[in-house]
Parts: C-alpha cells; structure tokens; sequence
C-alpha cells in the first residue's frame, strides 16, 4: 500500500492506542529505512536505531515515563539516539534527529500503523540507558517511537496559517 505525500502529511495523527496485531520485521525495516533516508547536515546520518520487541524490556521502558500505558500497550518500540562521535553541531544533529523521526512516523501511517513520537521520557534518559543497556557516552537519546497496529483515530488540530505568517507574502 502505497499512499500520497499530501495525504500522509495532513492525515497521519499520534496514535496512543494499539491493537494487539504483531508489526512484521519487514514492515519495521520500510520504516526504519525511511529514517535512513532524512536528510542530515553533512550527510552525517548521526542516528542509531534500536528496536524493542521483548515484552520485558518494554515493561521495564514504560517504568521510564509517565506515558508507561503507550509503551506497554505499543507492540514495537523504535528507540532513536544520536551517537555522539558521528554528530558535528549538535543544533543542526537535533534537526537532523526529528527530520528522521518525522520520516517515520509519516512511512508507519503510509503502512496502515499507528504511531507517537514520546519525547517525555527523555527527562529519565539516565534510566533508559541502564534499561536497554547502552552507552550513554555515546549515545544521546532522542525519542521512543511507539507503534502499533491502531486502536483508534487520533485527533489534533493546527493553528491557522495566517498565525504562523510572520508577515503578509
Ligand atoms: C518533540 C516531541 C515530543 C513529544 N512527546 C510526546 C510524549 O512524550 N507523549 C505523547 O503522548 N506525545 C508526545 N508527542 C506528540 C505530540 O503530543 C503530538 O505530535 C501533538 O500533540 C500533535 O498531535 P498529532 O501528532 O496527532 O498531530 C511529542 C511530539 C514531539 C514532536
């Protein structure tokens, strides 16, 4: 299934609420390709991926954040960190980090999942570095992507452009 840039933008939503429907490996490659492919500065591709499966380890994950329901209901987890040794400013890094995660978030929608990017539990980065085992002077955490099949429709809203407009064109 393939679906519009257009429509992909303006229709995907943050989804909070799964299904127990497994996420095949091949469907989490498409999306972590998607990532692959966001731009960086320099062409850098500063980010790592890890991918959490494990009933464990998500449990232990949801004890991180205060939005511990969506990781443990969530059937996969896309950890995004940047390694520090491939980051050259970290400005433009974090740019390059959210072009990324957005990249995934758009390609779960184009495949019919439902996605959040939580960024809540970077307040307890030290606690998901112990949880997954990772280096935290290497890697800087970023966000968790929760995905799942969808359990419901999501629903947010945008301000109007004419707000956002610094002046008339
Ligand atoms: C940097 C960042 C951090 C976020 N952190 C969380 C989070 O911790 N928990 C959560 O439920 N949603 C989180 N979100 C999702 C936003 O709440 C959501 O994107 C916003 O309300 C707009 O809704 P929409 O994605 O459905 O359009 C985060 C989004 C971004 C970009």
């Amino acid at each position: 299934m393939t679906v519009d840039i257009f429509d992909a933008i303006f229709n995907r939503r943050s989804i909070r609420k799964f299904t127990e429907q497994d996420v095949d490996r091949e469907k989490i490659i498409k999306i972590l390709d998607a990532g692959r492919w966001a731009p960086s500065g320099l062409n850098n591709q500063p980010w790592r991926f890890l991918v959490v499966k494990d009933e464990q380890r998500k449990a232990k994950l949801a004890e991180c954040t205060r939005y511990g329901h969506i990781v443990r209901q969530a059937n996969t987890l896309i950890v995004v960190f940047l390694a520090k040794d491939a980051m050259y400013n970290a400005t433009k890094d974090y740019q390059g980090a959210g072009a990324c995660i957005q990249n995934m978030l758009l390609a779960a929608h184009g495949l019919g999942l439902g996605a959040v990017w939580l960024g809540e539990i970077l307040n307890q980065e030290t606690q998901v570095h112990e949880v997954l085992n990772t280096d935290p002077e290497q890697l800087e955490l970023m966000a968790v992507i929760a995905m799942g099949y969808p359990a419901q429709e999501g629903s947010s809203s945008r301000k109007d452009l004419s707000q956002l407009l610094l002046e008339e064109f």
